[in-house]
């Protein structure tokens, strides 16, 4: 399973790059606006900046939701750098956008995706990578897990191509599921990443560990 950190957060992308685990970046209008990134160059300017701090797939979220200008802001966004991923919502217009993308050998994410048909869609438009939001379905009282066990047997029975990237990650339990359920990608706000790390056990352990080694 890859690992991409959720966030346009410069120093939080660093530091997990730093880990040597990272594998890509996503980001969105919501994690944008929180850096403080505003207008058209600001923004290009950003994602150029992550671009070349991670070596690896990077999402960008177009803001129109109509086809002909989900289509000019992708070719703008695919032009930053060889890595950018178009991410596109899940709508009638996106479904359009990111078949023209796959046509036009544009890669894309389709994000904002909670349904197993949603999933289906987006796979035959050729989406390279379908996001499934896990933490907004466990808030909405059903089972994020659950849809991406679910799109994992569609996906495999149907031979679809489109990488599970498993999004809206609250915890590290959430990412031990969504690799046990069979996702390609789970992006993961840092926190997340470094809760894997976590067990009261090592803790305890490493202190005995370095206590002892004084007597050696
Ligand atoms: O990037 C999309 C997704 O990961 C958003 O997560 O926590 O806002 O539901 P969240």
């Amino acid at each position: 399973m890859k690992f991409f950190i959720d966030t346009g957060n410069l120093a939080q992308i660093k530091e997990a790059n730093e880990l040597g685990i990272l594998d890509g970046v996503t980001t969105n209008p919501s994690l944008m606006a929180k850096e403080g990134i505003k207008g058209e160059a600001a923004i290009a300017q950003h994602y150029k900046a992550i671009c070349e701090l991670v070596d690896g797939d990077i999402s960008a979220e177009v803001l129109s939701t109509e086809f002909e200008s989900m289509v000019e802001e992708g070719k703008k966004l695919a032009a930053i750098h060889p890595n950018i991923v178009v991410k596109v919502p899940m709508i009638k217009d996106g479904i359009k956008a990111i078949k023209w993308f796959s046509d036009n050998g544009i890669r894309t994410n389709c994000t904002l995706v909670f349904s197993a048909g949603q999933a289906i869609l987006a796979a035959k438009a050729g989406a390279t990578y379908v996001s499934p939001f896990i933490g907004r379905i466990d808030d909405s009282g059903w089972d994020g897990i659950e849809l991406i066990k679910q799109m994992r047997q569609i996906y495999d029975i149907q031979g679809f191509k489109t990488e599970i990237l498993a999004a809206s990650i609250r915890n590290a339990l959430h990412i031990i599921k969504c690799a046990e359920a069979g996702a390609d990608v789970c992006t993961c706000p840092l926190d997340s990443i470094l809760g894997l790390l976590k067990h009261p056990l090592t803790d305890i352990g490493l202190a005995k560990f370095l206590e002892d080694a004084k007597k050696m």
